[in-house]
């Protein structure tokens, strides 16, 4: 089966194509490479032995788009992840985001419309959740205004997709994720921030390898124990799996038209200085890091319940806070190798 990845060389989309290629599907990925390096096709080859078909695409240009799903005809569902996703940049430059995050999915379900493509797996946010009372949060939580206009593109979208699927002969799966981080086990693939990053485990393998000077931890005065934000890190490679078990579950649903929702985490909430002591203890290394204010707009602590995701999709999140530290650093230390 011929899957469409969008953004495919992007953090969350390389590790998606290896999971979608080992389990035998064959991917189409398009990238507009705004964000993202073309060496990463190569290093998908690398793992899987398998070079996906690939395509200069961005998901404003439709015409480019409908070429694309002319091209690979046999198109059997989409992953979608193409999208801008730096918060503080998109409260600068909002139509920036609306444009590319929302032009981008109308664009891309209109094309899918138009050659009768109807499975899609959307790469959705826990920011849709705002700031929660009463976390561990699952799938009934209201989705609330959004906090930056990043977040709001990713409601506006999944409001779209809904309606969508109401009318259109089309099903959708939404993945709401918690805070993806780590890196694949073979240190081919992670992330790849552009300039400096605003999430804390790139912050803090940049900062051990001496790309930045110290992390400032953004507030030790939130009323968790030890005082610092409270998050739901989820394994990069765990949660490329939840997007092939979302493939899997679209292809058996009985109903021609449908939109599901999951949440994908690991159910447990780690402190930024519990990610921080995970860190130090697997690296063998002392982090430099200061405590500073608090960052603007951060939710206090936020976690997911993921039952529904599996009992329905099948999926659970494997990999600890640990694992994903360790990867997460092998994979800074072979970015030094590579010069990166
Ligand atoms: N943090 C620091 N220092 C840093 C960076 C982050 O202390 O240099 C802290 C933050 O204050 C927060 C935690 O580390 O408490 C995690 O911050 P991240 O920026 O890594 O992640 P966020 O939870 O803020 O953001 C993530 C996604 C966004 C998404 C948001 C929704 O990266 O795309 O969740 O809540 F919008």
């Amino acid at each position: 089966m011929k899957i469409l990845v969008t953004g495919g060389t992007g953090y969350i989309g390389s590790h998606t194509v290896v999971e979608l290629q080992q389990e035998g599907y064959e991917v189409v990925m398009i990238d507009n490479f705004e964000n993202s390096q073309p060496f990463i096709v190569d290093h998908i080859q690398k793992i899987t032995s398998v070079r996906p078909h690939v395509k200069q695409v961005d998901l404003r240009d439709k015409a480019a788009l409908y070429d694309v799903f002319k091209t690979y005809s046999d198109i059997v569902a989409v992953v979608h992840f193409a999208a801008y996703k730096a918060v503080g940049e998109s409260v600068a430059h909002p139509l920036k985001y609306y444009q590319n995050n929302i032009g981008g999915t109308t664009n891309l379900l209109e094309v899918m419309q138009a050659h009768r493509v109807h499975d899609m797996v959307f790469s959705s946010s826990c920011t849709v959740y705002g700031d929660v009372a009463n976390p561990p949060v699952d799938e009934s939580a209201p989705v609330v205004k959004a906090n930056s206009p990043y977040g709001n593109t990713k409601k506006i979208c999944e409001e779209i997709l809904q309606d969508q699927t109401a009318t259109a002969n089309l099903r959708v799966v939404s993945l709401r994720y918690f805070n993806p981080v780590g890196a694949h086990d073979s240190a081919l693939l992670g992330e790849l921030p552009v300039g400096v990053p605003n999430n804390l485990v790139p912050f803090i393998t940049q900062t051990a390898i001496g790309k930045r000077q110290k992390l400032t931890v953004f507030g030790d005065d939130y009323p968790t124990a030890d005082g610092t934000c409270i998050r739901d890190y989820i394994h990069v490679v765990d949660l490329a799996k939840a997007h092939v078990a979302a493939i899997s579950y679209l292809k058996k649903q009985a109903a021609t038209n449908g939109y599901y929702v999951f949440n994908i985490g690991t159910g447990k909430g780690n402190s930024v200085m519990e990610v921080i002591r995970s860190f130090e203890k697997v690296s063998g290394t002392k982090l430099h890091y200061e405590i500073g204010p608090r960052r603007a707009g951060d939710v206090v602590q936020i976690y997911a319940v993921c039952n529904k995701a599996q009992h329905e999709l099948g999926w659970k999140a494997s990999r600890d806070l640990d694992n994903c530290m360790q990867t997460a650093w092998h994979w800074e230390q072979q970015l030094k190798n590579l010069n990166l």
